[in-house]
């Protein structure tokens, strides 16, 4: 009889420990930062409209630097950026990178990015939606891939920037390191 409570009791506890361990296990999904489904690595490059140089130019202010500071505070700029493999401006373009910049902090150069990744080659069709905080000062700064389409349909992730170029206001040249997490 005794035996028989230790048993049930064990059993009990058995069950218990099971039952918890499998609904947090459903509940909660264990994202590895260093082990991405899909990484890639694809370099930025934006020329800045100067008047003159309309061949040339990939992007143009459509909004002018407010003069609250002296860090471009205000100044949107829309773009049409070739991404391309390696860091060569005139490689050939995998992807075009279509959206904005505003410059949004009064004491140090710090920008707001939203843009799409649109890829339309034999190797990729689709797009990856990315958007955030690009702190300039800082060596690296992670942005949010919110979503995708087409062969990253449903894709999230993070696109982690590093400035490899800077020429002025001119040009600047982008690593974009891009770790999707959720593939389909
Ligand atoms: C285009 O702009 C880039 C960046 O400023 C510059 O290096 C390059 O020489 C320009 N090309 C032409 C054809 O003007
Ligand atoms: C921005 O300001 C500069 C210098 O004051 C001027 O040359 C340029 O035309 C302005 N651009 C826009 C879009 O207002
Ligand atoms: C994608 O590329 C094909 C073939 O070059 C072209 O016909 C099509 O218009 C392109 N689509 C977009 C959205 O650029």
């Amino acid at each position: 009889m005794r035996s028989l409570v230790v048993k049930s009791c064990c059993l009990f506890f058995l069950i218990l420990f099971v039952s918890q361990h499998y609904s947090v296990s459903a509940t909660k999904k264990l994202l590895d930062p260093k082990k991405p489904c899909k990484r890639f690595v694809l370099y930025y490059h934006d020329i800045l409209f100067g008047g003159d140089d309309v061949a040339n130019a990939t992007s143009a202010t459509t909004a002018n630097a407010t003069g609250l500071g002296n860090t471009n505070f205000g100044m949107l700029v829309v773009f049409d950026d070739p991404m391309t493999k390696d860091q060569h401006l005139l490689s050939p373009p995998v992807a075009r990178a279509q959206g904005f910049y505003f410059y949004d902090m009064k004491t140090t150069y710090n920008a707001w990015f939203a843009y799409t990744l649109i890829f339309n080659s034999s190797d990729h069709k689709g797009t990856l939606n990315i958007m955030g905080a690009d702190m300039m000062m800082e060596k690296t700064r992670d942005l949010s891939v919110v979503g995708g389409t087409g062969d990253f349909f449903m894709a999230r992730g993070i696109a982690t920037f590093q400035t490899m170029n800077q020429e002025g206001t001119k040009y600047f040249r982008l690593k974009m390191d891009i770790k999707l997490y959720e593939c389909y």
